[in-house]
């Protein structure tokens, strides 16, 4: 699982910041050791060889504005070699179904702007953007 996190968050990372691959590694390291030490669901999608990807959410990390329990959604990846069959949707509706049973009104994560696919999947999955992260050089 953290294999696979450090092959796919350079998706993660916007143009606007000068990183390197392995800072970003790192931050992804440091951010699933914070969600591990937490109230989390791990949903790992897998067939009879191998696993194929996976949705990691906290289920008692409130939205910090309205104060409204949440799923919040820490990273969800899928391997390379099996990504556009439909595992990421599956992911997240599985995320949402968990949370749904666990009584959390809302799903909610962040993503960054050049993440198209990551964008396409959850704009068709429903979602829309509540706030922004701005960011300028300076
Ligand atoms: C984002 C990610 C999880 C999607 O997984 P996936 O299994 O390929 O997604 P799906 O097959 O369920 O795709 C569902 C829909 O999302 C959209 N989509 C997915 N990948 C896309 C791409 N590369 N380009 C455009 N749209 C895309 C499509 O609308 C797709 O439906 P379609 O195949 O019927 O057209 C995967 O690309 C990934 O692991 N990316 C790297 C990690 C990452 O960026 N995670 C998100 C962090 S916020």
């Amino acid at each position: 699982m953290r294999d696979l996190g450090r092959r796919t968050v350079a998706s993660s990372l916007s143009a606007l910041r000068d990183a390197s691959p392995d800072t970003v590694a790192t931050s992804l390291e440091r951010l699933l050791d914070f969600a591990f030490g937490q109230s989390h669901v791990l949903l790992v999608a897998e067939d009879a060889l191998e696993r194929l990807g996976y949705v990691l959410f906290l289920d008692r990390m409130p939205d910090e504005v309205s104060g409204l329990a949440q799923a919040f959604i820490v990273y969800v990846a899928v391997e390379p070699h099996a990504r556009r069959r439909g595992i990421g949707r599956r992911l997240i509706e599985a995320a949402e179904a968990e949370a749904r049973r666990r009584d959390l009104p809302y799903a909610s994560f962040m993503v960054t702007e050049e993440n198209l696919s990551a964008r396409e999947l959850y704009a068709q999955l429903g979602y829309q953007t509540e706030r922004r992260q701005l960011c300028k050089r300076l």
